[in-house]
């Protein structure tokens, strides 16, 4: 038997001695990570950090095997997820293996199809309310309006009303400092995260201020003797025993993980949802359409958990939107053992990371890539290969929020479309920009009553 070598792994071109790709990283990664895939094939190698060498996975093929088991259980979360770590700590997001196990088991209680179903009304409440601020006519700048609701819909789900008006400013005012400053620190030497620079003191003081408001949440919830009502996440999660074990989280445990889900909810929801009042606004023969859905299913009445899988246009809209503008830059993996994948061993301690957003752009896996189009997912359509598709990721750290993001896309999108419609300056548009996830650059819109 002959034994095949595989090819080598090629290394990016622009590289430079010690700050390796730093220069084609700065200021916005997304077109040299996009052109990697044109360039080179199934893998490619990078620097992400200087020293250090990460292999970007291109090849749907391999991205499946990677996020799934077997090779799954050989790696851990690597690069991106220490510096998440700095900030929320042990939580289901930050772990693997074991642990990971034990968490996700934790979480599911919260997640439950019951607990979904009460959230539905939150979510409805928040975005009235967040409509009832706007002024028809005004231009705004629609990814912030939707930071600002899906944190407030995320907010209200975990932690009902037991937060002050001002507390929960103060939180969403850290949040956003933090989920800057977390892009940026991704790309520096751990050296340069210690220096007394303003981008490092306001990441350090937005950290320490967020955990302390959360520890503070938990403890007076704990201390008035309320934590079992189940009425909101928080007190859920408060409640939670591990099947296996019978054990509950500890006080530091509940705020990793709350953390967590504000961290890993709240940007990513926000950013599809501008995204697709967005795409309605060039496509208003789609936008028509989608309205006269809504009247159809909903009549006069507001969007509740039962409609969930009764609107299939705005279902297709969403699913590509996922596709097309999906959040997911750079996630990352590192092996634990040496590990195979596809024809090449990887030793222990490999950086691995894969790119959603160039994937989901591929031309090789979606026929005009580029154009908005959600009649590509219609029945009888041509279904792109398994692993070209991962708007949630695959495997066992799969979003765990997935359906409780369908749900706050399909409430707070039904319920903004039926009152108000957004439009573009004629020749308008919007590009995407790489942070710690990809999102719009400045997005501004006006906004009309309907
Ligand atoms: C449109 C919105 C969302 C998108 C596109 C999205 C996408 C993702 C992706 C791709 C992953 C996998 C990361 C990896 O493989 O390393 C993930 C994990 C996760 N997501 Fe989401 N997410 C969304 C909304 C949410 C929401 C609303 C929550 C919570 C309320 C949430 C909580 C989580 C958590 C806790 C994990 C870690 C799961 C694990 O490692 O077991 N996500 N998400």
């Amino acid at each position: 038997m002959t034994l095949v070598e595989p090819p080598p792994i090629p290394r990016a071109a622009g590289s430079v001695p010690l700050f390796g790709h730093l220069f084609r990283l700065f200021p916005d990664p997304l077109p040299f990570i996009a052109s990697l895939r044109q360039r080179y094939g199934d893998m490619v190698e990078i620097t992400l950090q200087p020293g250090t060498r990460t292999l970007v996975v291109q090849d749907p093929a391999l991205i499946r095997a990677m996020l799934t088991d077997p090779i799954a259980s050989t790696l851990d979360k690597g690069a991106f997820f220490d510096e998440m770590r700095v900030l929320l700590g042990d939580s289901v997001v930050t772990v693997a293996g074991e642990e990971h196990s034990a968490k996700r088991r934790q979480m599911y209680p919260a997640f439950a199809r019951p607990e979904l179903g009460r959230y539905v009304e939150i979510m409805r409440t928040a975005t009235q309310a967040e409509i009832d601020t706007w002024e028809p006519g005004r231009r705004m700048d629609v990814r912030e309006t939707m930071i600002r609701l899906s944190l407030d819909m995320l907010m209200q789900t975990i932690f009902s009303d037991r937060l002050d008006a001002g507390t929960f400013r103060r939180l969403r005012h850290n949040m956003s400092t933090v989920m800057d400053s977390i892009g940026v620190r991704l790309m520096l030497p751990g050296w340069a995260k210690r220096l007394p620079i303003p981008l490092n003191t306001r990441f350090e003081r937005g950290r320490a201020d967020i955990r302390e408001t959360i520890s503070a949440a938990v403890a007076d919830l704990r201390a008035s003797g309320d934590d079992t009502d189940g009425r909101d996440m928080l007190s859920v999660l408060m409640n939670v025993q591990d099947e296996e074990t019978g054990r509950r989280l500890t006080d530091e445990q509940v705020c990793n993980e709350v953390l967590t889900l504000i961290l890993a909810g709240q940007e990513n929801t926000a950013t599809i949802m501008a995204w697709v009042l967005y795409e309605l606004a060039r496509h208003p023969d789609i936008e028509a359409k989608v309205l006269d859905e809504l009247d159809t299913v909903l009549g006069d009445r507001p969007v509740t958990f039962a409609d969930t899988g009764q609107l299939p246009l705005l279902d297709r809209v969403i699913k590509e939107v996922l596709r097309l503008h999906v959040t997911g830059f750079l996630l990352t993996r590192r092996t634990l053992t040496e590990t195979k994948l596809g024809a090449w061993t990887l030793p222990a301690g490999t950086n691995l990371a894969y790119c959603q957003h160039a994937l989901h752009r591929d031309p090789d896996l979606y026929p005009d890539p580029l154009r908005f189009d959600p009649d590509r997912w219609l029945d009888g359509a041509t279904k792109p290969p398994p692993g070209a598709l991962l708007p949630w990721g695959a495997g066992k750290h799969r979003c765990i929020g997935d359906r409780f993001a369908t749900m706050e896309l399909i409430t707070g999108l039904s319920t903004i479309l039926r009152q108000m419609r957004f439009t573009l300056a004629a020749g308008q548009t919007v590009r995407p920009v790489a942070r710690v996830t990809v999102r719009p650059g400045k997005m501004l819109m006006t906004v009309e009553s309907r």
